[in-house]
């Protein structure tokens, strides 16, 4: 699904703001994301990371975590994903999180835009892919017979 601009500044404003609770003292990278889904839902999260440097939580997966939790399986049209870290490029998820919203996208047959923003591109740097695009060929679901 393709996402007009009024809805895709609202997706990455929500990922900025998610940004602005990361727990990233370790990396001082903080990373925002926010899944939009079918009815309209925004679901954020940021990186919450910890003394032990190796148990650090994305972003992307801390909000999938709370779709779930909230009772959502599939439904997923939209996800943005911010870093901050000034002047790099677009944050694209890393493998672990591309796993895991193929997970919740699956569940509802849906391949949802991925919106990566940079911090200098709010409105601006934005690069447009899709999660099938990110994970080829993925592992899930339907694998194992669900
Ligand atoms: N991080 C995310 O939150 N999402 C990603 O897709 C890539 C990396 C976080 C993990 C860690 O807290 C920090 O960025 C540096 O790796």
């Amino acid at each position: 699904m393709n996402l007009d601009e009024t809805q895709e500044q609202a997706l990455i404003a929500a990922a900025f703001a998610a940004a602005a609770n990361a727990y990233a003292p370790y990396s001082d990278y903080p990373v925002g994301a926010a899944l939009l889904f079918d009815d309209g839902a925004v679901i954020t999260g940021c990186n919450v990371e910890n003394a032990s440097y190796g148990l650090a939580l994305c972003a992307e997966t801390v909000a999938v975590g709370k779709a779930f939790a909230e009772g959502r399986r599939g439904g997923l049209v939209a996800v943005a994903v911010v870093g901050l870290k000034a002047d790099s490029a677009p944050i694209t998820p890393c493998g672990r999180c591309r796993q895991v919203l193929n997970e919740v996208a699956a569940l509802g047959g849906t391949d949802p835009l991925v919106l990566c923003v940079a911090r200098k591109g709010e409105g601006g740097d934005v690069r447009r892919v899709t999660l099938s695009a990110l994970l080829p060929h993925a592992f899930g679901p339907a694998n194992l017979g669900h």
